[in-house]
């Protein structure tokens, strides 16, 4: 008896000492303890007219953030805000989603938007992705990209969202399937240093600014167990499904099978319209965000573009959809990869 309760212990020992190292060294402890997160300071942003402006150019444009926290009307090719619901969130209506993903309210009403939270609150989720209420952001809240955004520009974005017209506007919570929950604890990173300003002195760098905040990789990386495939950078093929029916995204790297026929003007005009020629591009590819940003900054996006490494990779929404060796992804043209 004495011997077997001691194997049992052993044994029990030893599964707990196999499982701390496994967990240890796969998925690491954050998804049990809970994300990391800076304490929340006092700080506040001044509003001035300068900070509105900037505030608005990015995140009614390059950033996205009110393309995905407005209610919107996917019927449209500029996909317009309908009833006057600009920023007052909506659930994301992308198929495939492990969950329920609801873009809150950033309106400044105090009830079912953001008037009561601090701009520390909104700036720790922003750049660092902890909730207001402490939890771990699901990342199709861009804030892995934001990170990069330099602390001017993310006090710009809060001075415009609280400029905004505060709608009334109840949404549901975010609910995320076990265990994609837990697992994603392990992403949000505090910031505790300051964020200075990009480097921008020449067209290309700042292209590359321009494209790591803009979220052009997001959509345009494939994806394998939510990590962009290596090698394929900017290579197309990722799919999206949902109000605006079902497009996979393009290969924007420099090489045949990519943007080789594109020169400055036609790159300028698509990101403006919306329509390569006479082709009309899925409304889920946001030229109705882009459109707004100056001809400096898509001129720069595609300096940017030019330098990238070229990825043979054909995707062509016109064609019918077959799967793709390289991408593992079924899109138009894939069995020809
Ligand atoms: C691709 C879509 C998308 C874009 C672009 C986006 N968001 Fe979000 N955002 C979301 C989703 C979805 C959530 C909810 C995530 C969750 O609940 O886990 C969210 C959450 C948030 C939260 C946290 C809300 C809370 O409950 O604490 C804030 C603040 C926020 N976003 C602000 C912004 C701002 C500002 C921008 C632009 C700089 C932006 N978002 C861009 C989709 C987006
Ligand atoms: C929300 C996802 C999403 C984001 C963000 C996004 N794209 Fe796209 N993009 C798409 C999809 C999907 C297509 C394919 C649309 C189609 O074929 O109907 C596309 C098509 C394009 C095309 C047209 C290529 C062709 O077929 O000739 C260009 C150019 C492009 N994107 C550039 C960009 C750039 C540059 C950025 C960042 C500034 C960006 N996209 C951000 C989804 C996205």
């Amino acid at each position: 008896m004495k011997r077997t309760l001691k194997a049992v212990g052993v044994s029990i020992f030893l599964v707990v000492v196999l499982l701390v190292g496994f967990i240890g060294l796969t998925i690491g402890w954050q998804p049990f303890l809970g994300p990391r997160a800076r304490p929340l300071t006092s700080r506040t942003f001044e509003r001035t007219p300068q900070r509105l402006e900037r505030g608005r150019y990015l995140a009614d444009g390059l950033l996205g953030c009110m393309d995905c926290h407005s209610v919107r009307d996917w019927s449209k090719h500029d996909v317009p805000v309908v009833n006057n619901m600009m920023g007052a969130g909506d659930i994301f209506p992308a198929k495939g989603l492990p969950g329920r993903m609801v873009a809150s309210n950033l309106t400044p009403d105090p009830e079912t938007g953001v008037g009561n939270w601090t701009d520390d609150q909104l700036a720790r989720a922003i750049r660092e992705g902890i909730g207001h209420d402490g939890r771990a952001l699901f990342p199709l809240m861009p804030y892995e990209d934001f990170r990069h955004l330099s602390d001017e520009d993310l006090a710009s974005v809060i001075v415009f969202l609280r400029s905004l017209a505060p709608v009334r506007h109840s949404l549901p919570k975010t609910e995320i399937i076990f265990p994609v929950k837990y697992l994603i604890r392990s992403i949000p990173q505090p910031l505790t240093g300051p964020v200075p300003e990009p480097d921008l002195s020449t067209p290309v760098k700042r292209g590359a600014f321009l494209v790591a905040v803009g979220g052009c990789g997001d959509c345009h990386t494939p994806m394998k167990r939510g990590q962009p495939l290596k090698g394929m950078e900017l290579a197309g093929g990722e799919i999206f499904e949902g109000l605006w029916g079902r497009a996979a995204t393009a290969n924007i790297t420099p090489g045949p099978s990519g943007l080789s026929y594109y020169d400055e003007a036609l790159f300028v005009e698509v990101l403006r319209t919306g329509f390569v020629k006479a082709r009309k591009l899925s409304p889920i590819m946001p030229s109705w965000a882009f459109r707004n940003l100056t001809d400096e900054d898509l001129k720069a996006i595609y300096a940017y573009l030019r330098t990238v490494k070229p990825v043979k990779h054909r995707v062509d929404n016109t064609e019918a959809p077959t799967l793709c060796k390289v991408c593992g992804k079924v899109h138009g043209l894939g069995s020809q990869n």
